[in-house]
């Protein structure tokens, strides 16, 4: 593909993501909380939501880079200690399967991600559809760990049948290294996400199962489509 055509295919899935952030809207109750993932289509939401400022003045992040563009545009960010239990939570995904499990961490936010989701009444994940699988495992699976655990956990998780490579010159929000691991087939997403959780050393890995969301929407060339529970 030449420079030219990854523009072009660039420009179209921005547009895919957009029109994905933008119905997401709809799930929101005005004056309430709302909860804000991280990564590029979440970007897009932010501006969305920056947009309706005065009927969602309110926002817990899940990023460093989401609080920054939360605040830039006129979003008061809550710290989650000050609430009960947030709305709605919005956020992207790297790979959805059709029960709706995901891999999440692209961007490196997935223990925030995780902990506000949790924390969140109703989850909204808004994708394009390229995002969406028969199986999670073509997009290398994030593990956040706790840095002298990263060779331990490395090795266990290589016993998986996966390939491990450090994210090179990468630390979290939370000040820990990311491991990905590519080459696992998830066939059973919720066992695979207690496996892993249970290791020392393992702060947060990428699977979205036990928490996943009410709400899938998918935008693709004939629009968006919306999955799952409509708004309650
Ligand atoms: C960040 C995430 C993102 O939601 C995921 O990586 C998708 O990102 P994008 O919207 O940029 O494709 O989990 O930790």
């Amino acid at each position: 593909m030449d420079a030219a055509e990854k523009a072009a295919r660039k420009a179209h899935q921005d547009e895919l993501k957009q029109a994905a952030a933008e119905k997401a809207l709809d799930w929101l109750t005005p004056g309430k909380v709302v909860g804000v993932g991280s990564g590029s289509t979440v970007a897009f939401f932010i501006e969305a939501l920056g947009r309706r400022r005065k009927d969602f003045p309110q926002a817990v992040s899940s990023s460093l880079r989401s609080t920054e563009l939360l605040r830039e545009a006129g979003i008061e960010v809550l710290d989650l200690n000050q609430i009960d239990e947030i709305d709605c939570y919005v956020d992207g995904a790297d790979e959805v399967d059709p029960g709706f499990a995901l891999i999440k961490g692209g961007g490196g936010a997935l223990t925030r991600e995780k902990i506000v989701a949790q924390a969140s009444r109703h989850f909204v994940c808004i994708v394009d559809e390229s995002k969406y699988v028969p199986v999670l495992g073509q997009f290398p699976l994030p593990v956040e760990v706790v840095p002298m655990a990263m060779h331990l956990v490395g090795r266990q998780l290589e016993k998986l049948g996966g390939t491990v490579r450090e994210r090179a010159g990468y630390i979290t929000d939370n000040g820990n290294p990311i491991l990905d691991v590519s080459g696992l087939q998830i066939s059973d997403p919720v066992a695979l996400e207690e496996t892993i959780n249970q290791w020392p050393g393992v702060v947060t890995n990428g699977i979205f199962a036990r928490r996943r969301p009410e709400t899938v929407l998918i935008a693709g060339m004939h629009g968006v489509q919306a999955l799952g529970k409509d708004k309650a």
